[in-house]
């Protein structure tokens, strides 16, 4: 029986609405959307993850003016980083050690700076994120992705000296691993630009030969028990795993890989509609994130399961507050219910808003059609 928190669904339209108000009112005028504008160790600062697929959303919903200024702020924000990947790119090349204080960050101030602020950098997944998402983006659009280029060059470059090195990886947890969702928006991204046209000859020919070979390192480490794993050599899902279908399309829609990928998340980790990150997860008790739910339900979409898909939107559609802003998990299904409190000291109560639920939701009201004729 499934047990949904007391207060009411929200119509579901509406909500979609909302949601892409929330992200309008909280994007700063830089372009960049801030993780959580109010939560305490998220405040003043944007991930490319988080960015990327919050931009999917807004694109989808038509909002033009919002995801072009968003990309135009990582294109200035990587842009202004390009003598610093030649210097990386050309220590790689050399075979010499690279600080770990000289690659990338994980994620930047809103005007595009480091920030001073400690972090878990080191972390490739969002710079192939975001080229999956402004590709995407300019392809539904019919926009030039020329105008994107500079900054597409510098995360190309990044991804292709970096991609199989271990790092952190979606939950920014285990940077000895080297994760399969990590090889998946490595995957996605690389091959969206190869089909692009945006990089010259030589670029493009490194975007398919390193997609290429973290599909084949994906496949021949990452698999257990016919499905996708958690990382190399682990057997254990987790939630962000199916991205590695739809939308980064490591593996095709369909294939028994996928499906078996999708079921096993479906069955370590969907509780009632909401679904939890890895079974090990104590972040704040370890609860159910909203972004994840919708992450499964637009892959049961593309599997022809549209009644699955809506009764995850129903899930996440309950969990907005009154006021119809999402957070990032909500905590009636704990794993690990000791470690809540610790979290709540440290941090706060759990980020609310949290931009990237809103997304993606927008992403699978869309894939439910829900959008048609609501889109700005
Ligand atoms: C999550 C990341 C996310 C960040 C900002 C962290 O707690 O683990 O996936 O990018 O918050 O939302």
């Amino acid at each position: 029986m499934t047990t949904l928190p007391s207060h009411r669904t929200h119509d579901l339209v509406a909500l979609a609405r909302r949601s892409h108000a929330v992200i309008r009112e909280h994007q700063h005028a830089s372009g960049a959307y801030p993780a959580s504008p109010t939560f305490s160790a998220y405040r003043g600062y944007a991930w490319l993850r988080d960015g990327g697929f919050t931009a999917e959303g807004m694109s989808r919903y038509g909002d033009l003016a919002s995801v072009n200024a968003f990309h135009d702020w990582v294109d200035a924000t990587l842009s202004a980083r390009r003598d610093q990947v030649d210097e990386l790119v050309a220590l790689r090349a050399a075979g010499r050690e690279v600080p770990r204080d000289l690659l990338l960050p994980t994620r930047f101030t809103l005007d595009g700076g480091d920030g001073t602020d400690e972090w878990w950098d080191f972390q490739t997944d969002g710079y192939g994120t975001w080229l999956w998402s402004v590709v995407t983006h300019a392809r539904r659009h019919g926009l030039d992705p020329g105008r994107w280029r500079r900054g597409i060059e510098v995360a190309v470059d990044f991804v292709g000296a970096f991609w199989d090195r271990p790092c952190f990886d979606w939950w920014e947890e285990h940077d000895e691993q080297r994760h399969v969702s990590t090889l998946g928006a490595i995957v996605g991204g690389l091959e969206a630009v190869a089909g692009a046209g945006v990089p010259d000859a030589a670029r493009a020919s490194t975007c398919r030969d390193v997609a290429a070979r973290a599909r084949a390192l994906a496949l021949a480490e990452g698999v257990a028990d016919g499905h996708l794993t958690k990382w190399l050599g682990s057997t254990a899902v987790d939630g962000s795993l199916p991205a590695c279908v739809v939308p980064f399309g490591l593996v095709e829609v369909g294939s028994p890989l996928a499906r078996g990928t999708v079921a096993a998340v479906a069955r370590d980790l969907d509780a009632d509609g909401g679904v939890h990150r890895f079974l090990a997860d104590v972040f704040y008790g370890g609860g159910q994130w909203l972004l994840l739910s919708c992450l499964l339900g637009w892959n049961l979409a593309a599997q022809g399961d549209t009644e699955g898909a809506r009764r995850l939107l129903d899930w996440v559609a309950a969990q907005a507050a009154d006021s119809g802003e999402m957070p990032e998990q909500v905590g009636h299904h704990l794993l690990h219910p000791h470690t809540r409190a610790e979290w709540v000291e440290r941090w706060g109560e759990v980020a609310t808003p949290l931009l990237w639920s809103h997304g993606m939701y927008l992403v699978l009201a869309d894939e439910l059609g829900l959008l048609e004729g609501v889109q700005a």
